[in-house]
């Protein structure tokens, strides 16, 4: 285990466990609809590994496109406005089923805003799927469409999470030690 991690919070077997379920579920709600395409948004860079586990194990054919937003300065504290950095062209999304591939929810500013985004630049649906969902620390009201696991208000890192850019590649998602980031957040 890394040294700046706490505690191992979804091991590397229950991360497979919870893509597989996920993949599951998503494939039998999209079996139903008509015709279309259905997009795999992920959201740089903290979605990376998961949109990547999660993309094999989905049977439904996808299309993968990928956005930058920013609403973290450096630290472990929200600034509450979201930035676009990197956006994707309307027409690779017009007429299309949207499903947002986020790593964690936190206050839900994020994703309530790229829903009304993405409806507003006209994709056929919009839905969210995250791999893990800090209910407690919610400021809007949001209720994601397909969750990987609830986890309690801790800062964690791996599997895509960072701390300052660090962290992302470890394999599992673990509690980052308050050592690690006091006096610096
Ligand atoms: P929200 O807009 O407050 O819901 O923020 C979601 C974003 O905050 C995520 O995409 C992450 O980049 C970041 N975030 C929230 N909690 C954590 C955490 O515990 N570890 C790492 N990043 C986090
Ligand atoms: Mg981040």
């Amino acid at each position: 285990m890394d040294k700046d991690i706490q505690k191992i919070l979804v091991s590397e077997e229950e991360l497979d466990t919870i893509v597989r379920r996920v993949a599951a579920q998503i494939d039998q709600d999209y079996a139903k609809r008509e015709g279309g395409r259905l997009i795999l948004l992920g959201i740089l860079k903290g979605s990376v590994v998961f949109m990547g586990d999660l993309m094999k194990r989905i049977r439904t054919p996808v299309e993968i496109e990928f956005m930058r937003v920013s609403s973290y300065g450096s630290g472990t504290v929200s600034s509450g406005d979201i930035r676009i950095i990197l956006d994707v062209s309307i027409k690779e999304i017009q007429n299309c089923d949207i499903l947002i591939v986020e790593d964690i929810i936190d206050s839900g500013r994020t994703l309530s805003y790229l829903v009304d985004y993405f409806k507003l630049k006209g994709a056929r649906s919009v839905r969210t799927v995250t791999l893990l969902d800090k209910p407690a620390r919610r400021e809007v009201e949001f209720t994601p469409d397909y969750v990987g696991k609830q986890i309690p208000d801790e800062f964690v890192v791996g599997y895509g999470l960072d701390y300052d850019e660090k962290y992302r590649a470890l394999p599992y998602v673990g509690v980052l030690d308050p050592k690690a980031y006091q006096g610096n957040s």
